[in-house]
């Protein structure tokens, strides 16, 4: 199958565009931060995200279509995450995907963001094994799910509160760093190895399969507020706070992986950019003889490839949606 898409991901703060040929021929995945936008904010503002995906999403999409050489004549197919996100984004998204299946007359196919992101490794690796489970470490989402063909998938476990992204950016703004934190966070966890301070693993043994980091970022806090004096070891107090975060990630992801007898086994989302859980996943599954499927840092924080490929999928099993696509704020609201 060699038809061409066009991806758009307007989910939260990043305007990206995508075209793809194929199943996995990146032909263009442009990406537009808006970070340095809402810096003095100290956090996104919903109503600027949406106006500035407004200003910069039609040169974008010129943009793309010049870098692939390629025409709107040559789309078969317009794709767009169409959910979760921050409402007022996700609309614009939607609402220029919508006008672009109409004006074409090629077809619409809404995607989930989030379980776009294991399509990263669709990317990059020739082959990628089914049955396998996929953990997704987003920034607003943890996720494992148990998929054993591309549409036919369960997710066994998710973030109940702060996902693991979310509780990593919290912290290290707790300790003055501007957003995104995980970056900062993992380069003190890679230069400065520690578990010298003991913070908690949140429901490790809960006996599910559910994620929970709002308890371990007031623990931080508190920490924080008793322990001044300690405020010096920072490096080593972050890198011990990550290590918390990959001691939960890795027990869950393999414990679930022996539980369901699979030995494949994605990770992806933002937080996979890490170096520190790169290392650690690659040394757990090396040990357990699970063959590992994880993108390059560059496809793991958001980008309209990943989505773009899920609809290459969507699009060769005939999956459209029509006009009346909706955008929803929230994952489970579908
Ligand atoms: O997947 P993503 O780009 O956005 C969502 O879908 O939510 O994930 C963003 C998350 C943020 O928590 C950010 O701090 C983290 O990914 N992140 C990283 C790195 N790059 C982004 N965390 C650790 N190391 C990185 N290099
Ligand atoms: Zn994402």
């Amino acid at each position: 199958m060699n038809a061409i898409g066009l991806g758009i991901d307007t989910t939260f703060d990043d305007t990206s565009i995508a075209i793809l040929r194929g199943k996995n021929e990146i032909l263009a995945n442009l990406t537009l931060s808006q970070y340095k936008d809402h810096e003095e904010f100290g956090g996104v503002v919903p109503e600027r995200a949406s106006r500035k995906h407004m200003e910069v999403i039609h040169p974008l999409i010129e943009e793309a279509l010049k870098k692939a050489n390629v025409d709107f004549k040559d789309l078969s197919y317009i794709t767009v995450s169409n959910y979760p996100g921050l409402l007022g984004s996700l609309l614009v998204g939607v609402t220029v995907a919508k006008t672009l299946s109409y004006a074409l007359k090629i077809p619409l196919i809404g995607v989930n963001h989030v379980e776009a992101h294991p399509y990263a490794n669709f990317l990059v690796y020739d082959q990628v094994n089914y049955p396998i489970m996929h953990l997704v470490v987003a920034g607003g989402h943890t996720l494992l799910f148990h998929a054993k063909d591309h549409f036919n998938y369960k997710i066994i476990g998710r973030s109940v509160d702060d996902a693991a992204g979310e509780c990593v950016d919290k912290v290290a703004k707790m300790f003055g760093y501007p957003m995104p934190g995980g970056p900062v966070v993992d380069r003190y966890a890679v230069s400065t190895p520690s578990d010298k301070y003991d913070f908690p693993r949140p429901v490790l043994n809960s006996g599910d399969y559910n994620f929970s980091f709002s308890g371990l970022k007031t623990a931080m806090l508190r920490f924080r507020e008793k322990n001044p004096e300690l405020l010096s070891d920072e490096k080593a107090i972050l890198s011990s706070f990550f290590q918390s975060i990959v001691d939960v990630l890795i027990f869950k992801a393999f414990k679930a992986l022996k539980e369901f007898e699979l030995t494949n086994l994605s990770v992806s989302g933002g937080l996979a950019a890490s170096k520190k859980l790169r290392q650690s996943f690659e040394k757990e599954a090396k040990e357990r003889g699970i063959t590992l499927f994880y993108p390059p840092p560059y496809l793991c924080t958001d980008n309209a490839a990943m989505v773009t490929c899920l609809g290459s999928h969507k699009f060769e099993a005939g999956k459209f949606d029509d006009l009346n696509l909706e955008a929803y704020p929230n994952i489970y609201d579908v």
